[in-house]
């Protein structure tokens, strides 16, 4: 009662409220536990057990009505299994999902808070209903799966997660397959399959996923997210199926997971901060991204990102920042370390140009980009285009660029396009493969009365 009469307050109110809660249980559990301590004194010891709160406790979707037979709409019951988990005052509230079962359900919203910790456990498979044509008229088609608001869940199990994207990926909006590169900033209306809105001390972890309409998972507005052993896949010419996808989010690590799709493997938006991706395998796909930031002139900040320990392979792009002209704000404090790239077409790049039309016009600001470290960046190139290509923007120049032990050689024949580089201030601790003289010494003297980078 206490928490839905304030499920519409501020988020400032909120944060106060969430507080006052949290003390609450900490107060309530503490009474608990001495009371238990207490009456444990005066009798005869019979049994060590904890106080009434139950560990954990399992809420099978199948208890709750669910079918699972490919076929019939499980929404209703996954609703209530989740509503029941969610005011569970179990330690730890487990919402199985059986293996052996397929369960149909449409765009859900699972909202916290929730009472204790819960774990969203995928043994079976999850789909969503089969393309545009099935999505009934009120769903929202901009997502699928939504978890908001939740502090302290778990999303795992041995199962997978299947988007179903084929019909998706067939509409006629959707940009021509094979062209690479997007051509519209808007992915006409495709769901994303699992996003996290609002949410902190977030795990995903041993899950499959593959064929997401649109990216497979998007993170706004979270905290504290871990990200461990998935597998994601869509195939190479699936249009806008990023693999991971976070925005305003920090502390973030991402280990140990493969993703192949069609777009980005993962890419990182505007305020993010505290990132750590280690031991991924990228491919076939659009390579790591930060950006694109920036977009109609906006601010972005992003900093403190580590990539390191991972392979991209036959890829459009290896480790790429990305951002529009115009706008303002900072990329800064990056490191991209030992990265084996196989066969990748821009395997380091930096585009302050980016744009998906041709009619892009040059502006005066830009998101600006400095101190970003490449090391132990080694591995074949597609010779289609250079292995290294830095071209920042005329009015904010990229600094601090750091390239070391960096060996690029061509996949295929001898050809040898120089590295690329356009206003990129930089310097190089190693002797490179291919060499690059075009890095530019020093600091611009533009920087130093260039004041909205600052974030
Ligand atoms: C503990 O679990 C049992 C069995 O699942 C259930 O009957 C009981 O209501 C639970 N108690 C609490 C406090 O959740
Ligand atoms: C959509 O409409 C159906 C049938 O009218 C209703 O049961 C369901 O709750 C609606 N869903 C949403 C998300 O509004
Ligand atoms: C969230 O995680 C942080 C860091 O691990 C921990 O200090 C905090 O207690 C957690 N909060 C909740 C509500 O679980
Ligand atoms: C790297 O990730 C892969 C895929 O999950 C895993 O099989 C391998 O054991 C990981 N390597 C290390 C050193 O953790
Ligand atoms: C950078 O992020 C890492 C986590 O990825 C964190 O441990 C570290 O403290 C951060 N560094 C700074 C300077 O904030
Ligand atoms: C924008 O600036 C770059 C670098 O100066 C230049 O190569 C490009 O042609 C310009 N684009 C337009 C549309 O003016
Ligand atoms: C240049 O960037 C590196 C990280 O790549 C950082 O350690 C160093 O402090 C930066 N130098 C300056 C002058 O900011």
């Amino acid at each position: 009662m206490f928490r839905m009469r304030h499920s519409h307050i501020l988020p400032p109110a909120f944060c106060i409220f969430l507080l006052t809660y949290f003390l609450l249980v900490q107060a309530r559990h503490h009474h608990s536990h001495t009371k238990h301590k207490h009456s444990h004194s005066h009798k005869s010891s019979k049994t060590s057990q904890p106080p009434s709160r139950n560990a954990s406790v399992v809420f099978n979707v199948q208890t709750f009505g669910a079918i699972g037979d490919g076929i019939a709409d499980d929404t209703e019951s996954f609703k209530m299994a989740w509503d029941t988990a969610c005011q569970s005052e179990s330690e730890v509230n487990v919402i199985l999902v059986p293996k052996g079962f397929s369960f149909i359900i449409q765009s859900t919203i699972f909202t916290g808070p929730c009472q204790g910790g819960l774990v969203f456990k995928v043994d079976g498979t999850l789909m969503p209903p089969d393309g545009p044509e099935s999505w009934p008229k009120n769903n929202s088609r901009h997502q699928w799966l939504v978890f908001y608001r939740i502090t302290g869940m778990s999303l795992e199990g041995g199962g997978l997660i299947d988007g179903r994207g084929q019909k998706w990926w067939d509409l006629p909006c959707k940009p021509h397959k094979g062209t690479g590169e997007t051509t519209s900033t808007r992915p006409c209306d495709s769901p994303i399959a699992v996003r996290f809105f609002m949410s902190s001390n977030l795990t995903v972890q041993g899950l499959r996923i593959k064929n997401s309409p649109q990216f497979h998972f998007r993170f706004d507005g979270c905290k504290n997210v871990h990200i461990e052993s998935i597998y994601i896949t869509a195939p190479k010419l699936s249009p806008n199926t990023d693999g991971i996808h976070i925005e305003n989010t920090n502390d973030v690590k991402i280990y140990n997971s493969v993703i192949s799709n069609g777009d980005d493997c993962v890419s990182i938006g505007s305020g993010c901060y505290d990132v750590d991706i280690k031991n991924i395998t990228c491919g076939p796909g659009h390579g790591i991204s930060i950006g694109s930031l920036g977009y109609h002139d906006s601010r972005a900040c992003v900093s403190n990102i580590t990539v390191r320990d991972s392979y991209i392979k036959v890829s459009d792009n290896g480790v790429r920042i990305k951002t529009w002209q115009g706008g303002s704000g900072s990329v800064s404090g990056v490191t991209f370390s030992n990265i084996q790239m196989i066969s990748v077409r821009n395997p380091i790049i930096i585009d302050q140009f980016y744009c998906l039309t041709k009619d892009c016009t040059n502006k005066s600001s830009a998101v600006s980009v400095t101190n970003i470290l490449y090391t132990k960046i080694k591995g074949t190139y597609d010779t289609r285009s250079p292995p290294m290509r830095f071209a920042c923007s005329d009015s904010v120049p990229c600094t601090n660029l750091t390239l070391s032990d960096i060996e690029l050689l061509p996949s295929q024949g001898f050809i040898v396009l120089d590295p690329f580089c356009w206003n990129a201030y930089g310097d190089l601790q190693t002797l490179t493969i291919p060499p690059v003289s075009c890095l530019l010494q020093g600091t611009p003297q533009s920087l130093l009365d260039y004041d909205i980078t600052r974030c």
